[in-house]
């Protein structure tokens, strides 16, 4: 029905405000193909799913907000181009790098400008690795059927929104309570939301075409690193060799990209992105569970049987 055939917000202004409208974290959200987004994102996200053209080999790091896109992109990265960059070498790009550089947010950060929709992406050496939250099922047709390669990272809902939470805190001057933001969380309306289906579309398609989609989760990488690692690089098609196992290289990746390590970095504690958000934002604490110091077990409780409907039959658990 909102077939949008430009790209230019102001073109289009009346598209846009036409949209299902609500408020989450302080701003106004719009739905748009059954998921909310913050209206300035959307131009952007539009004209990427547009114009956009893959090279067979592009790979692309796709998530929830706040689910450890970041940790992604640095892991994916340094095994990626570990023939180029030797992981224990000081001169490695993510030593002097934040992840988000090295890995853009292709849609929000080069498709954001209306009067060019066709932005030099020449920079990038190939496999070129990008980044987006847009959800599975809005994906473009030419991602969807080339042979370029998702990887989805998924994070225990509750852990998320205290990311985001103070994330939020963070970058904005937001009005509103955590039980207000919970609230809506609970009714699936923040961005990129509902969050149960951002997973379970990237989930059902990592089962349907598990050569083309891995599901990773923040957990399971924090518990098992080194296994979830070499099921990456094996999806990538440059699996870890024995000698290279041996010598540790993938001991290097982990502690690379280790949360201490990433947290101390001079280039992670200055600078910004290209959407102008301080580097140091992205590394909190780096645990699985810190929800518990935030959540009520009355709130918690609302959330799991959201939860418990939303996943039930999936195969998908928390
Ligand atoms: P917390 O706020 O719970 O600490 P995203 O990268 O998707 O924005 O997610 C940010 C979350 O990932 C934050 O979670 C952040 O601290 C955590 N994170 C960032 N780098 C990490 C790393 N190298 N290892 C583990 N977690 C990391």
């Amino acid at each position: 029905k909102h077939n949008l055939k430009g790209d230019d917000f102001h073109a289009h202004e009346e598209f846009f405000l036409s949209l299902p409208k609500e408020k989450a974290w302080g701003i106004p959200i719009y739905l748009y193909q059954h998921f909310w987004y913050r209206l300035d994102f959307l131009p952007s996200i539009i004209s990427f799913l547009k114009h956009f053209q893959p090279k067979h080999d592009d790979v692309f790091i796709t998530s929830f907000p706040k689910s450890g896109t970041t940790w992604l992109k640095a892991l994916a990265f340094a095994t990626m181009k570990r023939s180029c960059f030797i992981p224990s070498q000081d001169n490695h790009p993510l030593l002097h790098s934040n992840p988000h550089t090295l890995v853009p947010f292709i849609d929000l950060e080069f498709y954001n400008d209306p009067n060019n929709v066709n932005p030099d992406l020449s920079i990038f050496s190939e496999p070129r690795l990008f980044a987006t939250h847009i959800p599975f099922p809005s994906l473009s047709s030419p991602i969807l059927n080339s042979n370029c390669k998702i990887i989805y990272i998924c994070r225990n809902p509750f852990d998320s929104f205290i990311s985001y939470w103070h994330f939020y805190n963070n970058i904005s001057s937001r009005k509103g309570t955590l039980e207000e933001a919970f609230e809506r969380y609970c009714e699936g309306i923040h961005p990129f939301g509902p969050f149960w289906n951002h997973h379970l579309g990237y989930w059902k398609a990592s089962k349907e075409k598990p050569n083309k989609v891995l599901f990773l989760k923040y957990e399971d990488l924090k518990e098992n690193p080194n296994f979830e690692l070499k099921r990456m690089a094996h999806f990538l098609d440059c699996p870890f060799s024995e000698e290279e196992e041996n010598s540790g290289v993938i001991d290097s990746i982990i502690e690379l990209c280790s949360f201490g390590k990433m947290k101390k970095l001079e280039a992670n504690n200055s600078g910004k992105t290209m959407l102008k958000i301080d580097h140091k934002h992205f590394f909190r604490k780096g645990e699985s569970g810190d929800w518990v110091n935030y959540i009520s077990p009355d709130m918690a409780e609302k959330l799991f049987k959201v939860m418990e409907e939303k996943y039930s039959r999936s195969g998908l658990s928390f």
